[in-house]
């Protein structure tokens, strides 16, 4: 019998597969530890992740690492998660540039602590020639607040008079966002049951194929995405088109 991965076509892969990691606190909690142990050991799925997918050939891989909204949660957690950014970035650097794996991040980098942003930009810069695959960090990241820079952006250009109002099209809109250099995503996975989208890539994730699974984050392994990318190998991406449409191309 083939395996999950040997299922997959090849010719048929997402370029870009953005995830949101979701279930850490719930997992830590039935192993009756503290939320934190939970983000801890999200960082194992974090790297069986990355591994699977540039072993695939997937050349972008996003991952929600903090949103906008989590600096609400009690500081202790913040503190931890920020603490463990700056550890795995640093840790994983050289398994970075073994792999070919070029660093970027997405979201208000400038609101994070120092040590977490310089860390960051530090592993960006190391990574910047490799060209195996991007991981994008989405990091102190939101679609509203990303979406409302862009207007601003494009408002400014066109008091500048670098732009006209008629010229604003979604392409314009798209390089405006933070995600300018980045394909939008195909395959969007979110773990632990939860069926939300949480304020991620709406405008970049206009088209992706939605995929919910009940793993919580920490226990999510290369089967649980290689079975991801299964599913959305067996749907039919019509784009608003109908299926004959779609079977004629
Ligand atoms: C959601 O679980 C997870 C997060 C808010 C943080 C994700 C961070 C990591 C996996 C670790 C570091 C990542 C990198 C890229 C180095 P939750 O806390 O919302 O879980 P719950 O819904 O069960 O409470």
């Amino acid at each position: 019998m083939l395996s999950l991965k040997e299922n997959l076509n090849l010719d048929k892969l997402p370029s870009h597969i953005a995830i949101i990691m979701d279930g850490n606190g719930r997992w830590a909690k039935t192993q009756g530890k503290p939320r934190v142990f939970g983000h801890k050991s999200g960082v194992t799925a974090v790297r069986e992740v990355t591994e699977a997918a540039a072993e695939l050939g997937i050349q972008f891989l996003t991952l929600y690492a903090f949103s906008t909204e989590n600096w609400s949660r009690p500081s202790m957690e913040v503190n931890a998660l920020m603490s463990l950014l700056v550890e795995t970035v640093k840790r994983e650097m050289a398994t970075l540039n073994k792999n070919n794996i070029r660093l970027q991040a997405i979201g208000d980098l400038m609101r994070l602590p120092d040590k977490t942003r310089k860390a960051l930009l530090d592993g960006i810069e190391m990574t910047k020639n490799n060209s195996r695959m991007t991981l994008v960090l989405a990091l102190n990241y939101s679609s509203r607040w990303e979406i409302v820079e862009a207007s601003k952006k494009i408002a400014e250009k066109v008091q500048n008079g670098e732009l006209t109002i008629s010229e604003i099209d979604s392409d314009v809109f798209s390089q405006n966002l933070t995600t300018k250099d980045i394909p939008d995503p195909e395959l969007l996975i979110r773990t632990s049951g939860e069926h939300r989208i949480s304020n991620y890539l709406l405008w970049q994730a206009a088209y992706a194929e939605l995929y919910f699974t009940p793993v919580l984050w920490p226990d999510f392994r290369k089967e649980h995405f290689y079975t991801a990318i299964l599913d959305y190998q067996n749907r039919e991406r019509r784009f608003g088109k109908t299926s004959e449409q779609v079977a004629e191309v």
